[in-house]
């Protein structure tokens, strides 16, 4: 697999959140992803965006256009600096919140992307990693 493109942008504010949608969608239609495709992408990306800035207190996206063989993909790694998660599978557990959301973030990432990857070391950060292939 190669990557044949990187865009790195702040995860700081609603208004980088705003940003990185935008250049999401652009990037998915960039690579020929139908309308439906886009829009899972884009809403993967805006709740890991979100949890970037109010869990990780803000990082950054990497956002990268990939081909393997035949087919071009969109890989996107949020990466903060934050507390870090204790406990993956209860973050990853459907309606478990700490901050009075829905709970529904991160299940929904993974249910909306084609691969999904998490790491986070407690004190340390929080890496997340998500690819919707065409
Ligand atoms: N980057 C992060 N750093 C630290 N903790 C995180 C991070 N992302 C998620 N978490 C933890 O995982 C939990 C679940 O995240 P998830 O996105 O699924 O739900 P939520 O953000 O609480 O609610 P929702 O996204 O539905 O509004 C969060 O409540 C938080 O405790
Ligand atoms: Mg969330």
């Amino acid at each position: 697999m190669t990557v044949t493109k990187t865009e790195t942008l702040p995860v700081r504010s609603g208004d980088d959140v705003v940003r990185v949608r935008q250049r999401v969608r652009a990037l998915a239609v960039e690579i020929g992803l139908g309308l439906v495709d886009q829009t899972k992408i884009i809403t993967a990306a805006s709740e890991l965006a979100r949890n970037t800035l109010d869990y990780g207190g803000g990082g950054d996206v990497c956002m990268e256009i990939v081909q393997a063989a035949m087919r071009k993909g969109l890989r996107l790694t949020f990466e903060d600096h934050g507390p870090g998660i204790a406990d993956i599978e209860q973050a990853m557990t459907d309606h478990y919140t700490s901050g009075g959301g829905l709970g529904l973030g991160l299940g929904g990432a993974k249910r909306l992307s084609n691969e999904f990857h998490i790491e986070s070391t407690p004190g340390s950060g929080t890496r997340v990693t998500i690819a919707r292939w065409k």
